[in-house]
């Protein structure tokens, strides 16, 4: 026995509905740690450090009142000094890690509320959220301090409300002293065939598990950010059939839009049922947009001497991974150590010079 809890019982040890952390639907909960069946869609790669036998608890260290007041924030202890080191003095250092190192997120795709039962009951707010699906690569967007973090952006369309709402006019968040990062933003009523006015809004959730491999530099230094969203419909309301489908998001200085919304099938309303009931995006298909600057700006030359550098590093790194599968386990730490340490460092080059000429190695 330990007294250190697992990570499959921090999340209910599997579909349980009672604990705090289940809801492998929404991108930042823990069920996007241990991925596998514990995600949705399942199939998840799970967070690297769940492979090497780390738990909720090593980065969520408990407070004061003991297990139950576990901190939302993380802390990384001492497990990457060197690397965390190097990346605040680094071009990157206004990037959260989870800014490079996430790479998809899962759960909702569209949330739509409109009327049908519950528990059996009619209701005018039943949720139709099971557009179940994957989206990457994530939006990097800046956090109420400026510091760049990735989000999981997705649509939501409240049928039945009676009053008119104006936009937001600007990113909002939820917590604006920040005991959370997550934005949203309100784009405010419009119509549709049925169910009175709908309240469109965007829902963006900060991603913060699973961390894998880092992204490359083309995969955000492009004209614009691109994310791909896939999904299925897997609510037994509404619907005749399952349908699947998509949508794209981009964000750029113009702003953040959703666009290219379809499914692949058509949809079938079933009898009782509207398509404005749990389809109204049909009708809203470039409606959620905002205004905002999400353009990753670098200036051209500086970019093309650190893709520069960054390719002969990778060659070099390469040649060593090589040069080290064959050493003893000592050996291969201190390499994992400074191939670390010169991956998110400004002297890459060097560092790794310095590195072979004390290890003596070509
Ligand atoms: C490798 C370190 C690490 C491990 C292990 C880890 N997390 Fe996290 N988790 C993070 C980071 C980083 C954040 C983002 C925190 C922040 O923004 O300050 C986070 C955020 C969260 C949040 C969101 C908090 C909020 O306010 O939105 C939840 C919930 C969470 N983790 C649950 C879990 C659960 C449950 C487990 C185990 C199944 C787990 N985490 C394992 C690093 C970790
Ligand atoms: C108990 C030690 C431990 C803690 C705590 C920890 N890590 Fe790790 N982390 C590891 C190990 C081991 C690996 C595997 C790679 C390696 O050996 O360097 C790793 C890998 C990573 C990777 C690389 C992913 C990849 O495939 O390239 C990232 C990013 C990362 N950790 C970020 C974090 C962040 C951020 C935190 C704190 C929120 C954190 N880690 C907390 C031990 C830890
Ligand atoms: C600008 C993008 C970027 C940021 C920001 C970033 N990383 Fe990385 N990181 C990479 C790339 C690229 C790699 C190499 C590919 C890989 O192994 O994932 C990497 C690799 C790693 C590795 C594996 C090293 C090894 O020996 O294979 C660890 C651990 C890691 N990063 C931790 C972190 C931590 C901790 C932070 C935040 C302090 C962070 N990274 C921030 C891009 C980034
Ligand atoms: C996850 C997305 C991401 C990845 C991957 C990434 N960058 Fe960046 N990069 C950014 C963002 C965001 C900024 C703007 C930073 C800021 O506002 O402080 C930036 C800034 C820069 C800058 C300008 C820095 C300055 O101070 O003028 C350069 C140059 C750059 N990146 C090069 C690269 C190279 C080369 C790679 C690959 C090794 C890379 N980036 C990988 C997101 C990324």
């Amino acid at each position: 026995m330990t007294s250190k809890p697992s990570s499959a019982s921090c999340d209910g040890n599997g579909r349980g509905t009672s604990m705090c952390h289940t809801g492998a639907m929404q991108s930042r909960r823990g069920g996007t740690y241990i991925g596998g069946s514990y995600s949705l869609p399942e199939g998840m790669t799970p967070d690297v450090h769940y492979k090497k036998d780390i738990h909720c608890a090593d980065c969520h260290t408990t407070g004061e009142k003991g297990m139950g007041d576990m901190q939302r924030r993380a802390n990384c202890q001492d497990c990457h000094l060197e690397i965390e080191d190097a990346h605040a003095k680094s071009i990157h250092k206004n990037l959260d890690c989870a800014a490079c190192h996430i790479n998809e997120l899962r759960g909702y795709q569209i949330v739509i509320w409109g009327p049908g039962k519950v528990s059996g009951k009619d209701n005018p707010f039943k949720k139709y959220s099971l557009y179940y699906g994957i989206q990457g690569p994530p939006i990097l967007m800046k956090d109420q301090k400026g510091k760049w973090m990735a989000v999981k952006v997705f649509p939501h369309s409240v049928g039945n409300i009676k009053q008119e709402v104006q936009p937001s006019g600007k990113v909002m968040f939820r917590w604006p002293k920040g005991e959370t990062r997550d934005p949203y933003y309100i784009v405010g009523t419009v119509n549709a065939p049925a169910d009175n006015r709908h309240l469109l809004w965007i829902e963006i959730q900060q991603a913060s598990h699973p961390f894998g491999k880092g992204r490359s530099c083309e995969s955000c230094h492009k004209e614009r950010q691109t994310s791909t969203s896939r999904w299925e419909y897997m609510d037994d309301q509404g619907s005749v059939n399952p349908f699947t489908g998509g949508y794209r998001i981009l964000a750029d200085s113009s702003g953040l839009r959703i666009t290219d919304m379809k499914s692949d099938q058509p949809i079938v309303a079933a009898s009782g049922y509207n398509l404005a009931d749990f389809a109204s995006w049909i009708y809203f298909r470039d409606r959620w947009q905002m205004p905002g600057d999400f353009s990753i700006k670098a200036d051209k030359k500086k970019y093309r001497n650190y893709l520069d550098v960054s390719r002969k590093l990778n060659g070099q790194l390469r040649h060593l991974d090589e040069v080290f599968k064959v050493k003893d386990a000592k050996e291969k730490k201190k390499y994992t150590e400074a191939k670390g340490e010169a991956l998110h460092s400004e002297g890459a080059l060097q560092m790794l010079q310095d590195f072979r000429n004390k290890y003596h190695v070509k």
